[in-house]
C-alpha cells in the first residue's frame, strides 16, 4: 500500500528500544525498523504482548502488518516485556506510553515516570531518553530529575523531547511524510542522536525541549479551536438559513485559512483532542493564566453534543422509551479506536434518558451496555424512531436510503457529519436534519437588523415601524 523504499538513506542506524506499542509505539517501532534501526519494542500489557509476538497487529492502522511482518523476518524488530532484554547495549530509548487525562483535565504522568525510571534502571550505561507521548512543558525536565534518581553509579541520563504528530487511521503515511520533525534538546552534543534517527531530508524544529513540547499542545489546541470555530459558524447558518458546507468551504479557501478541519459535526473526540485541550488549559493555570481562547473551544465542543440531544428531543417529543440507531462510534473514519468518541458518548447520553440504543460501526466496538453493536447499519436502524450518523464513514455516503426508511419505525435522520446528500433523499419520507444547513423557517427577522443598519433612519423608529 504504501512505498517505503526510498527513506532508507541517510539515518544514523541506531539500536532503540521503544517503550510502550499503543498507535504512537507501535508505528515509530515498526517504521524505525523500515529506515534500518534495529528496535526492541517493549510493551507491558501481556494480551497485547502476545499479540506482537505471533506477529498480528492488535490495532486497526494501514501498512503495520506489512512492516512488522517484514522486520520480524529481517531480525530488526523484536518484542519484549523485559527491560534488562531490551536494554542491554542499548543506549536510546523512545518513550510512547499513554498519558491519559486525570479527572480535572490534568495530565496524568505516571506511565511516564514509572516507564523512565524503569528504563534507567534497567541501563548499564549513559542513556538518552526521547519523550514521544504528548506532555507538558517541564516534563523532560522533570523526568530527568526523576529518572536520574534511578540510575546505576555512572550512569547518566539526559531526556530529550520529539513529540508526535501522527494521525490515527493514517499512522504509518503520516510517519514517512512528516510536515515536521521537532526535537527539543538542551544537549548539542547529543543533537544527532535524536535527529540521526530520521531521514535528514525530512523538515526537521531543532529548539529547546519546553517549546518541543509546547509545540505539540499548541498545535492540537488550534486544530481543536478551528473545529469549534466551524461548529459555531454551523450554529449560526442553522439560526441564519445559511449553508454551513458553502461558508467554510469559501472560508477555508482562503490560503491564509485552510480548508483543513473547518467541517462541522458532532464535537471532536479521540484520544488527542480533547485531552491536549484540557491539558493546555491545565498547564496556562498553573502558571496563572487562564487560557480564554481554549476554554471556549472546550465549551463550544460541549455545545455539539447537547445539540444533537435537543434536535433529537425536539424531533421525536422526548427519546424516553425511543429507539435510537447510531451510525459510526469510532471517533473518526478510518479508526477503530472509540476513545473519548463523540458516537459513543452520545449513546450514553441517550441511553441516561432512556432511549435504547442500537449502533454500527465497520471497525470499532465501545463494548459499551448502553448501546447495543450490531453487524449491518441496516438491523441498526431496524424499528428505529430516529437515526444519527456520527462517523463519516465512507459506506454511510454510499446508504440506500429507501431501504432505510423501510426499516425504521420513524422519519427522523439526523446527519451530524453531512454525509448525506439532501438532494438524494428527496424522494424518501425522511425528515433529514443536518449540521450547519439552514432549517425551513420564517427568515423575516434575519432582513430587519441589516434592513436597519442600512436606512439612515434612528432605530427607535425602525422598532416602531415593525
Ligand atoms: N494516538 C494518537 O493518535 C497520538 C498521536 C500523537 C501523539 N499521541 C500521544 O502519544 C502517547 C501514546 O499514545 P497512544 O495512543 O499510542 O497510547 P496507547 O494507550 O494506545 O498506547 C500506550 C501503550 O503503552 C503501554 N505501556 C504503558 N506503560 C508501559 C511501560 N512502562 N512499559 C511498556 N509499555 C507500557 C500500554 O500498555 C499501551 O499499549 C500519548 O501521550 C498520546 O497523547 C497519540
Amino acid at each position: 500500500m504504501y512505498d517505503f523504499e526510498d527513506t532508507t538513506s541517510t539515518v544514523r542506524v541506531t539500536t532503540v528500544c521503544v517503550v510502550g506499542a499503543g498507535y504512537v509505539g507501535l508505528t515509530a517501532a515498526v517504521c524505525l525498523a523500515q529506515l534500518g534501526h534495529r528496535v526492541v519494542c517493549v510493551e507491558t500489557n501481556r494480551e497485547r504482548l502476545a499479540t506482537l509476538q505471533r506477529g498480528e497487529v492488535p490495532i486497526h492502522e494501514p501498512g503495520i502488518e506489512e512492516l512488522l511482518t517484514r522486520h520480524a523476518r529481517s531480525g530488526r524488530l523484536a518484542f519484549t516485556d523485559d527491560l534488562d532484554v531490551a536494554m542491554t547495549g542499548v543506549s536510546v530509548a523512545l518513550l510512547c506510553v499513554g498519558t491519559p487525562p486525570g479527572p480535572d483535565g490534568e495530565p496524568d504522568l505516571r506511565q511516564l515516570g514509572r516507564a523512565g525510571a524503569d528504563v534507567v534502571a534497567a541501563a548499564r550505561s549513559d542513556v538518552l531518553l526521547i519523550v514521544k507521548s504528548t506532555v507538558p512543558p517541564g516534563s523532560c525536565e522533570a523526568l530527568e530529575l526523576l529518572a536520574a534518581g534511578h540510575a546505576r553509579d555512572g550512569v547518566r541520563v539526559v531526556v530529550a523531547s520529539n513529540p508526535e504528530f501522527l494521525r490515527e487511521g493514517q499512522a504509518v503515511w503520516d510517519f514517512f511524510n512528516p510536515d515536521r520533525v521537532v526535537v527539543g534538546i538542551d544537549e548539542p552534543a547529543m543533537q544527532s542522536l535524536v535527529t540521526g534517527l530520521y531521514p535528514a531530508q525530512w523538515p526537521l524544529l531543532l529548539c529547546d525541549r519546553r517549546s518541543a513540547e509546547l509545540v505539540k499542545y499548541a498545535a492540537n489546541t488550534f486544530l481543536a479551536v478551528k473545529i469549534s470555530f466551524a461548529n459555531e459558524v454551523a450554529q449560526l447558518c442553522e439560526a441564519l438559513g445559511a449553508d454551513a458546507h458553502h461558508v467554510l468551504t469559501g472560508v477555508g479557501l482562503d490560503a491564509r485559512i485552510g480548508g483543513a478541519f473547518l467541517s462541522p459535526g458532532p464535537g471532536f473526540g479521540g484520544s488527542c483532542l480533547p485531552k491536549d485541550l484540557a491539558g493546555f488549559i491545565a498547564v496556562s493555570q498553573s502558571v496563572g493564566q487562564s487560557a480564554p481562547l481554549a476554554r471556549a473551544a472546550q465549551t463550544v465542543n460541549a455545545q455539539a453534543l447537547a445539540g444533537l440531544l435537543s434536535k433529537l428531543d425536539a424531533s421525536l417529543g422526548s427519546v424516553r422509551a425511543k429507539r435510537v440507531a447510531i451510525l459510526g462510534v469510532a471517533f473518526k473514519p478510518g479508526t477503530g479506536d472509540v476513545r473519548f468518541s463523540p458516537g459513543v458518548g452520545l449513546g450514553e447520553a441517550l441511553a441516561r434518558r432512556g432511549a435504547l440504543v442500537r449502533a454500527h460501526d465497520p471497525l470499532a466496538d465501545p463494548g459499551s451496555p448502553d448501546v447495543e453493536m450490531v453487524a449491518d447499519p441496516y438491523e441498526a436502524a431496524a424499528g428505529a424512531d430516529a437515526l444519527v450518523i456520527m462517523t463519516a464513514w465512507p459506506e454511510y455516503r454510499e446508504l440506500d436510503h429507501q431501504r432505510l426508511r423501510e426499516v425504521m419505525a420513524g422519519h427522523v435522520v439526523i446527519d451530524a457529519v453531512n454525509v448525506v446528500s439532501i438532494g438524494e433523499v428527496a424522494h424518501v419520507d425522511y425528515d433529514v436534519y443536518g449540521v450547519g444547513r439552514g432549517l425551513a423557517m420564517d427568515f423575516a427577522p434575519v432582513l430587519w437588523p441589516p434592513l436597519e443598519w442600512m436606512l439612515d433612519v434612528e432605530p427607535s423608529d425602525v422598532a416602531a415601524s415593525r
